[in-house]
């Protein structure tokens, strides 16, 4: 293999020989093919695009640049679950237990965040003490105790791809569908599941703005998934205003807390339901998508999932006193009030500016090294749709640094208030199976 050779292929659209494909992934991870020549691939990717074998190619030398977790001694079907990301995006502290209070194992690895969307495992940090970084002995030990465990990314997981990855950021060709979903789905296959539902939002808050793009992503990623014998769905999910009413990491934890004891927090539950009924269909516990949403419902409604919460927050070494009162864990030295300038409806929230609103309170981290502060957070009273008078409250803001105003203003730009009440979107736009 010549990798100009490839380069030239793909610049002139032609298809990649699987050996190649693998070779070129191996020669860039153990450093014989340098970063100018992935990058050039990488813009000739972006533009020409891959073809299905192709993906699934890139995908699997990618997967086999390095570990492969080995989930075989947890007993039962493992089911994984993916988000694509977004603002308020506390779908998996709900999904994972309740999932785990059926008898399914949930084995999960999350990631952190960077920029304006949170990360899991940031949230989980918010209980002192929670320890991320588990062997993988003490890991599959975890989840054939209580059903679930939560850890960071491992540090020779897909390495081709976090290379990959830290070249296309600074090479404008992140956004590529072939280059994201072989990028997501090696990290998920080489995590060890044998089925897969992903997440795929859409909307102003998420990666993939466009529906049509959302739907291409998740074809896709479902189409990978295949590809390497993993039942994979996708559902497509709205990112279009921020997911629940709380942003940070703490008080994040505390609303998915609510919902794991029955609270009717709309968009969160309805999103977890669906993502956790496919989760237990996929995992063999209910034979139809109805049966398992009707049950999963109840179990929400009873609390039956809480307990699973608790005792995986203590077995991880977390503080599982939190879990009754998270107040301890929101207390700030600042807090100040963005209230409405003019009557009227919420028409818009733009997800992002509110995610950039909690990050400049310390919630998330400007680049990887920034430490986060778990109590800085967001809490929205109004949300698209509702109704606003002047003076009204529309969302506290908390912060331990002296950033609120500067925060407000972000707010400001992120809220559109409307004469006519907009009409909702849908909380889940389709499924790709
Ligand atoms: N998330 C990933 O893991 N990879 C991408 O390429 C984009 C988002």
């Amino acid at each position: 293999m010549r990798m100009v050779d490839l380069i030239a292929t793909k610049r002139d659209g032609g298809e990649l020989p699987t050996a190649d494909i693998k070779a070129m992934v191996e020669g860039f991870t153990n450093g014989d093919v340098p970063d100018y020549q992935m990058s050039a691939m990488s813009m000739a990717i972006f533009y020409q695009g891959m073809s299905d074998r192709e993906i699934a190619d890139l995908t699997m030398a990618m997967v086999e640049s390095g570990d492969v977790i080995d989930l075989s001694r947890i007993h039962g079907k493992k089911v994984d679950k993916h988000s694509t990301g977004g603002v308020g995006d506390k779908i998996s502290l709900i999904v994972a237990p309740l999932v785990a209070s059926i008898g399914i194992p949930v084995a999960k690895m999350s990631g952190r965040g960077l920029g304006h969307t949170g990360g899991t495992i940031d949230k989980l940090e918010a209980f002192p003490g929670f320890d991320v970084e588990l062997s993988e002995e003490a890991f599959v030990n975890q989840v054939n105790d209580i059903k679930m465990a939560i850890i960071g990314q491992t540090g020779n997981l897909t390495p081709a791809d976090k290379k990959l990855y830290a070249l296309r950021d600074v090479t404008a060709t992140v956004n590529s569908i072939p280059l994201i979903a072989s990028s997501i789905m090696s990290k998920k296959i080489a995590a060890g599941a044998d089925s897969i539902v992903l997440d795929v939002k859409t909307g102003s808050g998420a990666f993939m703005k466009s529906f049509e793009d959302a739907k291409a992503l998740a074809t896709e990623m479902v189409s990978i998934g295949k590809s390497v014998n993993r039942k994979t769905i996708a559902v497509i999910t709205d990112m279009d205003q921020p997911l629940g009413n709380e942003i940070g990491n703490a008080n994040e934890v505390k609303e998915a807390i609510e919902v794991l004891q029955g609270k009717d927090v709309r968009d969160l539950k309805v999103i977890a339901l669906t993502i956790a009924s496919h989760m237990a269909v996929l995992g063999e516990f209910y034979p139809t998508f109805d049966e398992a949403y009707a049950d999963l419902e109840t179990r929400l409604a009873n609390g039956a999932a809480l307990d699973v919460f608790k005792k995986f927050i203590a077995a991880q070494g977390g503080d599982a006193s939190l879990v009754d009162d998270m107040s301890k864990a929101l207390e700030t030295k600042y807090q100040k009030d963005f209230v409405a300038s003019k009557a009227g409806y919420v028409s818009e929230i733009i997800a992002d500016e509110v995610g950039v609103a909690a990050m400049i309170l310390g919630a998330g981290r400007a680049t990887k090294t920034d430490v986060i502060d778990h109590a800085a957070s967001v809490t929205l009273l109004k949300k698209v749709g509702d109704r606003v008078e002047v003076g009204d409250v529309i969302a506290t803001l908390r912060s331990n640094k002296e950033t609120l105003d500067q925060a407000i203003e972000k707010m400001d730009h992120a809220y559109h208030i409307s004469e006519t009440k907009p009409e909702a979107r849908p909380l889940v736009h389709a499924v790709i199976d």
